[in-house]
């Protein structure tokens, strides 16, 4: 089987293969090793202080000299009013109350934390830089190229794919509604619904109308997704879930152990968490908070609200308080290493090619 195509040169990867930059998950290790196998291993530096991003590059810098990624999500408009956080403080107080937690002091940073990250990226040469939640503003997009890193968008319609490609961006993903973890949408849409398209309508309407080449994401877990992905015009695959599970991945046992143990009918969309749309695998807490949707403080301010309940109830093996990130195909996770991951990935699609020749 051929892989060379044009994501493949673009990404400088033998593999059209990207590990999904998963803010909280990713480790050197994880990075590392995908990229070291011949994909893109990619950064989850969402959350991540300049400090820290800047000790992760390094890490995995000592671990390869293939290319990887950093994966960042871009700042939004948070509007929100004294009143929702007080509403939602006292929803949350059994939470806190139960494990001997402080209420938080809200404290936007987000804007800051990016341009530094950016600056980070070009201190270190990174080779790829992969957005979610949006697409950055031209001079960051026109500092990052003059740095000649190549730049990844997030699309969850035809429509954010066509403004990732006027922007400027090299690659886009298209996260089809299977997707885990947050939805990358970005422009309102006319129904005021959220745009949950999945994978197999999404990818070929996107080739369809745009030419930069397009990256399938969203239940894709082994070779049958990723040749399922190929043959619908998709030039490589984003998979999350998969490398989540993965021995080397940064989640958490009860994380690792819940996704799999679950079903494709277990996961819901749901914004009680962060305050923005993310796929999961649904439990007490999104059952208790769903019910005061439309109330919910937008991220990062409800992520904020909620962070020490979720890791206070992860380190505490409750599965039923924190968020469990995970697409729609989580009887197909694996908990292996993920050199044996990647190798039997590319032993599937190798298997799946001879078939269909
Ligand atoms: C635990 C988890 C965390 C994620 N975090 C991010 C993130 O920080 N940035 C991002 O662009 N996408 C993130 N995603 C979404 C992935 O990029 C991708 O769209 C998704 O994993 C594809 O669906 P799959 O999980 O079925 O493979 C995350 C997904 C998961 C499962």
């Amino acid at each position: 089987m051929r892989y060379d195509n044009q994501l493949t040169q673009i990404l400088k990867v033998q593999y059209p293969i990207i590990q999904a930059g998963m803010a909280g998950s990713t480790t050197p290790e994880l990075v590392a090793s995908v990229s070291n196998k011949g994909a893109l291993g990619t950064i989850g530096a969402g959350y991540m202080s300049q400090e820290k991003l800047e000790e992760e590059i390094q890490s995995v810098k000592a671990l390869t000299t293939k290319p990887f990624g950093v994966n960042l999500f871009v700042p939004g408009h948070n509007d929100y009013s004294p009143q929702q956080v007080e509403h939602m403080n006292a929803w949350l107080k059994p939470y806190r109350r139960a494990f001997d937690l402080e209420e938080p002091t809200v404290n936007i940073t987000e804007e800051q934390q990016f341009v530094n990250a950016i600056d980070c990226v070009i201190k270190y040469q990174v080779p790829v830089c992969c957005f979610t939640f949006g697409i950055p503003e031209r001079n960051i997009i026109t500092k990052l190229k003059q740095a000649n890193v190549i730049l990844v968008g997030t699309a969850t319609t035809v429509e954010e794919a066509i403004e990732n490609e006027r922007a400027g961006m090299d690659v886009v993903v298209a996260q089809g509604s299977e997707a885990g973890g947050h939805r990358g949408s970005f422009l309102p849409n006319l129904q005021h619904q959220q745009s949950l398209i999945g994978t197999m309508s999404l990818v070929p309407q996107m080739v369809d109308s745009i030419s930069i080449p397009v990256v399938a994401a969203g239940g894709i877990m082994d070779g049958r997704g990723i040749v399922a992905s190929l043959v619908l015009g998709a030039q490589g695959v984003q998979m999350g879930t998969a490398f989540l599970t993965a021995e080397e991945s940064g989640a958490n046992d009860v994380v690792k152990q819940t996704i799999l143990n679950s079903k494709e009918t277990d996961t819901v969309v749901t914004n009680v968490f962060s305050g923005k749309s993310a796929r999961g695998i649904n439990n007490e807490f999104v059952e208790a908070m769903m019910k005061y949707e439309g109330d919910i403080p937008p991220y990062p301010v409800q992520n904020q609200l909620t962070n020490t309940i979720r890791k206070t109830a992860a380190s505490n093996g409750n599965k039923e308080w924190t968020h469990i990130w995970s697409g729609q195909s989580p009887r197909l996770a694996t908990a292996q290493h993920v050199d044996q991951l990647m190798d039997n990935l590319v032993k599937q699609i190798e298997e799946l090619v001879r078939i269909v020749g």
